[in-house]
């Protein structure tokens, strides 16, 4: 099977798939999705990306939809495109209309997906590390509803690479360390880890809750705590977690080292713990 798109439940190969102009996440990026992988053929925890696709759209107040429906099609994509090792991006807008800024009433959410192999991390990244640059944070002020708008992000990713490193972590104005361009961060200081609260300036990820379960499991301090740029920079262990990321080692920010400059034990071994949980399948935390 070639990848594959689904259009307001139509499936296709991707390259035939198409959306109208005057849809409102072309518009005006009124739009929020997901991104689902799977191991062996079975998607990842997806149930809580089903719940926090319903929070964003909920958040946004679009007209709910039915969540057995998109369960169903997120489903047989999976099963059409037959990859073991699949990510499916899922996208819903408010709908189409004549373009005006104020919504028009009795829209109807136009729901996009695509599916494709997972991009996987380069195994010589992940032995190695990763390496960032911080950004000020210039995102907009609900960065917990998972938008298709992406702009900062994008242009954060960008930069880092231009400047020859892998990504870009947000910092606020106050110097508050947020997250990376597509995933959550951690620090590990003294085997302790934190990573900044669940609040409206960084995404309440499905990975970090994870990686916040697994710590419990096996007796490792975890905290939701705010942190600058001098803590991240003085870690021991430096990590980002994401759906595609999966737990990935940062051992140079800034131009400096983060701790020996290799991955360090708790990075190893969460990662390890990440990976069993993931391969068991399916799973809820
Ligand atoms: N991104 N923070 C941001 C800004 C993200 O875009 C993502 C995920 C995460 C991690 O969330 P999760 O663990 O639920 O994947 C944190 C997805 C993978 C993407 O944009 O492709």
């Amino acid at each position: 099977m070639p990848d594959l798109a689904y259009v307001n439940g139509e499936i296709m190969p991707i390259e035939r798939a198409v959306v109208p102009i005057e849809d409102r996440g072309y518009q005006f990026g009124d739009g929020v999705y997901e991104f689902v992988a799977s191991y062996e053929g079975r998607p990842f925890m997806l149930e809580e990306h089903l719940d926090r696709l319903e929070r964003s759209m909920r958040e946004l107040a679009f007209d709910p939809i039915s969540r057995a429906d998109i369960r169903k099609a997120v489903l047989d994509m999976f099963t059409l495109s037959g990859y073991p090792r699949a990510g499916i991006y899922i996208q819903i807008t408010r709908g189409v209309a004549p373009r005006n800024h104020a919504i028009t009433p009795g829209m109807t959410s136009q729901i996009v997906m695509t599916i494709r192999p997972v991009k996987e991390v380069p195994a010589e990244k992940r032995k190695k590390g990763a390496t960032a640059i911080t950004v000020q944070d210039t995102r907009w002020g609900r960065c917990d509803i998972k938008t298709i708008q992406l702009l900062s992000n994008s242009l954060a990713k960008q930069k880092s690479l231009d400047a020859g490193c892998d990504d870009a972590i947000f910092v606020s104005d106050q110097g508050i360390v947020r997250e990376g361009t597509s995933s959550n961060l951690f620090i590990v200081s003294g085997g302790r880890l934190t990573t900044h609260p669940l609040t409206d300036n960084i995404l309440p990820g499905i990975t970090r809750k994870v990686v916040m379960s697994l710590c419990t499991d096996v007796n490792l301090d975890v905290q939701e705590s705010f942190f600058g740029t001098d803590a991240l920079l003085a870690a021991d262990e430096v990590f980002l977690t994401g759906t595609v990321t999966e737990l990935l080692p940062m051992v140079r920010i800034d131009k400096k080292s983060i701790g020996h400059g290799e991955v360090g034990p708790v990075t190893r071994r969460l990662y390890d713990l990440l990976r069993k949980k993931a391969m068991a399948g399916g799973g809820t935390t």
